[in-house]
């Protein structure tokens, strides 16, 4: 990581100073291990099934499958000169980065076929050491020994086994979800937000969460155990390809998704025609250990819908709809930049070192986040001016709503056939009503 630094900030000295010469990425490191220290997830299948098949459906197993993540790297490595180096691959498959198979660009076909799996399990129960709780600052010692939360583990013949206690703590998690570019923007703060979330009494770490814990078998013929742990690592993310078991990953995030959010709606009960009706829409996160929402949020998507219809049916206001081109009516509409002015959308925006918006990792310089701190709340405030002619009563519908990846960064990597692949997840529904008299 510090060579990645120390290249990041050569090549921002250059741009600075118009120099076309950039420094040549680096060539020939001699790789930290060779692939064959490493056992693919396959042989860990026959004596782990349940761990095997649900790892196999998760997101740490799509993190090197992932086309948007391919498509956004690729074009990283392209304007950067390849500067980007091992900063991506480094998290996304640590395996296939430190056996040095992933140069600045690869054909993920042409690796061996355990680089080709993300986030696996030798990746995890090797790692012996996080240094840092930031960039994958951890350290891997493969072999025959595999390191987990079991204090007295059952011996097997095909592998040693090791107890370590931070397999059960958040800082191991941290190690790759707290992600800092080399110009400094903090792209992804899961970790810090968690920490801030223990600071303000939230005290569970992310297994708690993300791996659930069952009575069961950690291997065929090993012992009855109260604690084993799930591996579906659910989160909000879908696979956008085929993938294992991708239904049952779509239900677990939305699920996650609607346990997420306290959405409290305050209108009045009554008002009169040619009034202006004020609503004010509040989101509590009370259940979550860290914002929401949270990770690649430059990304992600979760924002406030507001529709008000008269007793007709008729659309008096709404804000949070979409455009045909699938996009929310702010300036990353291409369509209708400015049709929605009071909408609320809860995410993070990144700057170049000039001030202008840029919607890669690599570009960015500062961040700007609106994200909802645990035990935080906002609140966003709409208003309409009622019709003098309008009798009966108004139906108001307030819908929190989520979704992983906006239509215009699919498009701007070139990537518009996904578009129709990412689910909108209603996380939370409220409905009102108001009475004109
Ligand atoms: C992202 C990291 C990660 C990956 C990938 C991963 N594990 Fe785990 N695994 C853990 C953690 C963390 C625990 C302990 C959780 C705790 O104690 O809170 C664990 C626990 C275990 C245990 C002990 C029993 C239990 O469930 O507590 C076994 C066995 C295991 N994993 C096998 C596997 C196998 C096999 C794979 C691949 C198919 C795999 N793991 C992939 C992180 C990972
Ligand atoms: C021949 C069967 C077998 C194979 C193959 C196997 N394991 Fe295990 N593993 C076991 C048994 C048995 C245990 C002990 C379970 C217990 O005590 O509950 C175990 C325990 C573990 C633990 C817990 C260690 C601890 O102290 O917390 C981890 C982690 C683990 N295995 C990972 C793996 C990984 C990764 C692979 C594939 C590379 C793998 N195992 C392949 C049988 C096997
Ligand atoms: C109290 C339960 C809880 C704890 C603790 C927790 N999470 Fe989460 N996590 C959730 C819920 C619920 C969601 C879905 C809502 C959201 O996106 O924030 C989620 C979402 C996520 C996401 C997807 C975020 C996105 O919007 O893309 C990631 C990544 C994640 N968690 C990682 C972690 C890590 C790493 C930790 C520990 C540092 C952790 N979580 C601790 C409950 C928890
Ligand atoms: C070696 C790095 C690494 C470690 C260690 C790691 N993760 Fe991840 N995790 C990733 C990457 C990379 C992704 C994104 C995969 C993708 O969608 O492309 C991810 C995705 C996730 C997601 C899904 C996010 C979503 O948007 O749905 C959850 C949940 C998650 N991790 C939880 C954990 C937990 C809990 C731990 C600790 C037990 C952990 N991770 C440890 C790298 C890691
Ligand atoms: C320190 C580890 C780390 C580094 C470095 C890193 N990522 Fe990630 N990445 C993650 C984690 C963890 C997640 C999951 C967070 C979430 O789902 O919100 C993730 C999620 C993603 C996603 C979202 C997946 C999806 O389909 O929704 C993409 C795309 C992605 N990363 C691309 C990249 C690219 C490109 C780079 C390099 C410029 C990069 N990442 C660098 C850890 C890392």
């Amino acid at each position: 990581m510090r060579s990645f630094v120390a290249f990041f900030v050569l090549f921002i000295a250059a741009c600075q100073n118009n120099d076309s010469q950039l420094p040549t990425p680096p060539e020939g490191a001699t790789p930290k291990f060779k692939v064959m220290d490493f056992d693919a997830p396959e042989q860990c299948a026959s004596c782990h099934p349940d761990h095997y098949n649900e790892w196999r459906s998760s997101m740490h197993a799509y993190a090197f499958v992932d086309p948007v993540f391919f498509a956004m790297h690729e074009r990283g490595q392209r304007e950067t000169g390849g500067k980007l180096d091992q900063f991506c691959t480094k998290c996304h498959s640590p395996i296939a980065s430190l056996t040095g198979e992933t140069p600045p660009f690869f054909n993920r076909n042409d690796l061996s076929p355990i680089s080709q799996h993300g986030v696996q399990c030798d990746v995890c129960h090797t790692i012996t050491k996080i240094n840092k709780t930031l960039n994958a600052d951890f350290e891997l010692t493969p072999g025959n020994t595999k390191y987990g939360p079991i204090a007295n583990p059952a011996p097997n013949n095909f592998h040693q086994s090791s107890f370590n206690a931070m397999f059960d703590r958040s800082e191991f998690c941290g190690a790759c979800h707290e992600v800092v570019n080399g110009l400094g923007a903090k792209l992804e703060e899961t970790f810090t937000e968690w920490v801030r979330a223990t600071f303000a009494g939230m005290s569970v770490d992310c297994q708690d969460c993300h791996m659930p814990t069952y009575a069961g078998q950690a291997a065929t013929g090993g012992p009855q155990r109260d604690r084993v742990h799930r591996h579906y690592f659910a989160g909000v993310d879908v696979p956008l390809v085929d993938f294992p078991d991708a239904a049952l990953q779509r239900q677990m995030a939305e699920k996650l998704l609607q346990s997420s959010a306290d959405l409290i709606v305050a209108s009045p009960e009554a008002a009169r025609a040619g009034d202006t009706l004020k609503i004010a829409v509040t989101v509590e996160n009370n259940h979550v250990g860290h914002s929401l929402p949270s990770g690649v949020t430059a990304e992600r998507q979760m924002w406030i819908a507001v529709v008000a219809r008269d007793q007709s049916g008729q659309i008096l206001y709404q804000s949070g709809q979409l455009d045909a081109n699938g996009d929310l009516m702010d300036h990353h509409s291409a369509l209708n930049s400015s049709a929605d002015p009071a909408l609320t959308v809860f995410r993070q925006l990144m700057y170049d070192e000039t001030g202008k918006e840029v919607l890669f990792f690599w570009q960015a310089k500062t961040v700007e986040n609106n994200l909802i701190p645990t035990f935080g709340s906002k609140t966003a405030l709409y208003k309409f001016v009622l019709l003098q002619n309008l009798t009966g009563e108004i139906n108001l519908e307030v819908t929190l709503r989520f979704r992983t990846l906006p239509p215009y960064f699919l498009r701007e990597l070139g990537l518009d056939g996904l578009v129709a692949k990412v689910p909108i997840v209603d996380m939370a529904k409220v409905t009102r009503r108001v009475s004109i008299n």
